[in-house]
């Protein structure tokens, strides 16, 4: 069984959005996603509400959310939510959470992290995010991906003599296609097709397991495959540096600028 929890926080002139902006920025978002028993907390700004953030808040048990309730975060919250005179509405559900739940947070927290602290990744981790690109489908399954796992002290620095982009990162994927083995007809290929929905499954399977990822694609192919003497038939797609974020990483300012689903889709 596990709990969700709807809360609506209700403001004036902005101050809802000011309220999360300071529960990110003093460190308590953080803190509570650390929380044993906690499977999402995130928020959300409804369309049509500008006054209103909806915070949801997910925890394993009954026991996991006793704890939190006891935690000094919550003083924190309440300190938080008086000084910006917030109205606030609780819902809770029992049961809701669904794979499907789980699959919608791993889509909407991934998000590109450009610093990451000094704090390795666990193996299992990393064989379970090359395990997802391992299953990730491509071109009449030719399997054309080639993954490189640069974590040695002489690859990172190939990887920061090739591109700007590692920031930090203990662990940077190269994601190949072999042009030789991808589906091909006359002049089109799926290589590079095939390598991006591999780094996608990647991606996300990283975020699943709480590794902190971003795709790069601001790197020297050329210089790449001299440094790491990929064979012709190589092609660099893109690196995926990963790791766990920065404490002081503020995230990317473009991750909620999307697009409204009109502006992208159209029924035909
Ligand atoms: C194909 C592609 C190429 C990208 N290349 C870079 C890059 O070279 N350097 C970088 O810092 N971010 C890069 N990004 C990250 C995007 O800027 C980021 O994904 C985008 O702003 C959306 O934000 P979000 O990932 O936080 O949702 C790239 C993302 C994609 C999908």
């Amino acid at each position: 069984m596990s709990l969700t929890i709807n809360i609506y926080y209700t403001g004036k002139n902005g101050s809802a959005k000011e309220f999360v902006n300071e529960m990110i920025s003093s460190g308590v978002v953080d803190q509570i996603r650390k929380e044993e028993g906690n499977k999402r907390y995130e928020y959300f700004f409804p369309e049509n509400d500008s006054e209103t953030v909806l915070l949801i808040d997910c925890w394993e048990d009954q026991h996991a959310l006793d704890l939190h309730h006891k935690s000094p975060m919550m003083e924190q919250i309440a300190a938080l939510r008086s000084k910006y005179h917030l109205k606030m509405k609780v819902e809770q559900y029992t049961n809701l959470v669904s794979d499907n739940h789980d699959f919608e947070t791993v889509i909407r927290n991934r998000t590109a992290t450009r610093k990451f602290k000094d704090k390795n990744i666990e193996p299992e981790k990393i064989n379970k995010i090359l395990e997802a690109g391992r299953l990730a489908p491509t071109a009449k399954n030719f399997q054309p991906q080639k993954i490189y796992v640069a974590k040695s002290n002489e690859a990172l620095a190939k990887i920061d003599k090739v591109s700007p982009c590692r920031y930090n990162a203990p662990v940077v994927l190269i994601v190949c296609s072999d042009k030789n083995i991808a589906w091909t007809k006359d002049e089109y290929s799926t290589y590079e097709m095939d390598a991006c929905i591999v780094a996608t499954h990647m991606m996300l399977e990283a975020t699943n397991v709480g590794v902190d990822n971003i795709w790069i694609e601001m790197f020297d192919k050329k210089e790449l495959k001299h440094q790491f003497e990929l064979a012709d038939n190589m092609e660099p797609i893109c690196l995926i540096p990963l790791g766990y974020k920065a404490d002081d990483y503020k995230g990317n300012p473009l991750h909620n600028k999307r697009k409204e689903l009109s502006d992208i889709v159209t029924f035909v």
